[in-house]
């Protein structure tokens, strides 16, 4: 099985937990052949400055240019997308990646990180971007990732990839 990784993080905790999935799956069956790749948001989101414009853009379900792709993203069994939850949905970048390759993914899971709550609102709008509903979703709080805790982060990131490796291993 081949899984693409596709994520956008600002700060750095949607890329660990990412990375940590990653890794999970490749640990468990050798047949499970997984790419990571960092979506490239190309307006600049630092400071306070881009946090407020992010979570404009974000609440007002803007596009954003996002940098070049380098998978071959119709070529993957599973895509997971990753993203930051922002104004109780997704970033821009990753809502651009669904939208620009859409056609190309058949089946997906999701990936989010926030300080408290949206998620939800996140992953619906990732599954209308993309046009698949995911076979599996992951919610962890920036807390609990920083906190590398057992229990709310290292055990639920487990859980997520043995889901991954079960409900798209068996095609
Ligand atoms: C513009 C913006 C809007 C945000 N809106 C929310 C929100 O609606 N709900 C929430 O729980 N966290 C919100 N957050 C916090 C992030 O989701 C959280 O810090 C996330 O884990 C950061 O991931 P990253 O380091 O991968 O960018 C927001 C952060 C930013 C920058």
């Amino acid at each position: 099985m081949r899984v693409l990784i596709a994520y956008y993080s600002r700060t750095g905790v949607t890329r660990k937990t990412c990375s940590a999935v990653a890794d999970v799956l490749r640990s468990l069956d050798d047949s499970i052949e997984v790419q990571v790749e960092e979506i490239e948001d190309r307006t600049d989101r630092s400071g306070a400055r881009g946090y407020l414009a992010g979570g404009k853009d974000a609440m007002l379900r803007r596009p954003t240019e996002i940098g070049p792709v380098e998978a071959e993203v119709g070529s993957f069994d599973l895509v997971v997308i990753g993203t930051p939850v922002w104004a109780w949905t997704c970033a821009p970048a990753p809502r651009t990646f669904c939208e620009q390759f859409a056609q190309q993914i058949d089946r997906a899971a999701f990936v989010a990180t926030m300080g408290g709550s949206g998620d939800r609102g996140a992953f619906k709008a990732l599954a209308e971007c993309c046009g698949v509903e995911p076979l599996a979703t992951l919610t962890l709080l920036e807390k609990h990732v920083k906190s590398d805790d057992e229990e709310n982060y290292r055990g639920r990131i487990e859980e997520f990839a043995r889901e991954l490796a079960t409900k798209a291993g068996g095609q």
